[in-house]
């Protein structure tokens, strides 16, 4: 059965689409089959990993707002073992499309659980806001990664978001299904730059047992390779950026083996 994990925070710029692409490709190299779901307008994660706009027809929108088939809007990638439901500028609207619809935070677990057992991993992309999209995603999905991007402006952000996780575990509860965090990722770490170590030392303060052992570093490889519609797997294996999501792959799959 398929573990969903959601990718998010408010904040934008912490990393959230790099890590849904990179650990998505390291988790499809160790041979589990795994879905990526951009669930942002901006549809940074569709380009990343080699999809053009003009390419979708089927998208996360209808997921979200139609009665069709879920099947329909799955997308292969060139790693057999990573597909995708990419995005669409048409999720902008979808505060309005959903108002008044009864149960609008479950649209998308009532579709995805139709596919839960084709995959191992489904990464949920998620925007930079705390709407619809979010509950959305929050409802449907096991567990929670944060990246936190380590500079000083991400704590309030961590903060908000522990906040938005604690109301929506509450509301799963009346249908019996949990929420928990998988763990906060620290992000984009200018090893040069002393302050950045700071904020680790308060997160995992914050968060002894659930912040991620492996930290990901500022890499230039990690930034050139979506312009290449590659992951940093397929662009740079050696790279250090590689390393770190594997790595990262690594430590998921292990969480999971030992809970
Ligand atoms: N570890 C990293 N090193 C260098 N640049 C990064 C790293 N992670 C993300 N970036 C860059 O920072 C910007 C924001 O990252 P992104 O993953 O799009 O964040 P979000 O999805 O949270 O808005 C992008 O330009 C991305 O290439
Ligand atoms: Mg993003």
């Amino acid at each position: 059965m398929g573990k969903v994990i959601a990718i998010a925070n408010q904040k934008g710029g912490v990393g959230k689409t790099t890590t849904t692409i990179n650990l998505g490709a390291a988790l499809a190299k160790e041979q589990k089959r795994t879905l990526l779901i951009d669930l942002d307008e901006q549809a940074n994660a569709t380009i990343g990993i080699g999809i053009a706009r003009e390419h979708v027809k089927i998208s996360s929108y209808d997921v979200l707002a139609l009665d069709g088939n879920i099947e329909k809007s799955i997308y292969n990638t060139k790693d057999s073992f990573l597909d995708i439901i990419p995005s669409s500028n048409k999720l902008a609207n979808i505060e309005e499309t959903l108002y008044g619809r009864e149960n609008k935070e479950q649209m998308l677990m009532n579709k995805v659980e139709k596919i839960k057992e084709e995959y191992d991993y489904i990464l949920l992309d998620c925007p930079p806001s705390l709407g619809i999209i979010i509950d959305n995603a929050l409802f449907v999905s096991d567990s929670v990664i944060i990246p936190v991007e380590c500079e000083f402006f991400a704590y309030d952000a961590l903060t908000q978001m522990v906040n938005k996780i604690n109301q929506v575990q509450k509301a799963k509860k009346k249908i019996n299904k949990s929420l928990t965090i998988e763990g906060v990722l620290l992000t984009k770490l200018d090893n040069k730059n002393i302050f950045g170590y700071k904020i680790i030392d308060k997160v995992k303060e914050l968060f002894p047992t659930k912040t991620f052992n492996t930290i990901i570093n500022r890499s230039s490889h990690l930034q050139e390779a979506p312009m290449h519609g590659k992951t940093v797997i397929d662009f740079a294996y050696n790279s250090r950026g590689s390393k770190e999501y594997r790595e990262l792959a690594k430590e998921i799959i292990t969480n999971r083996e030992v809970n």
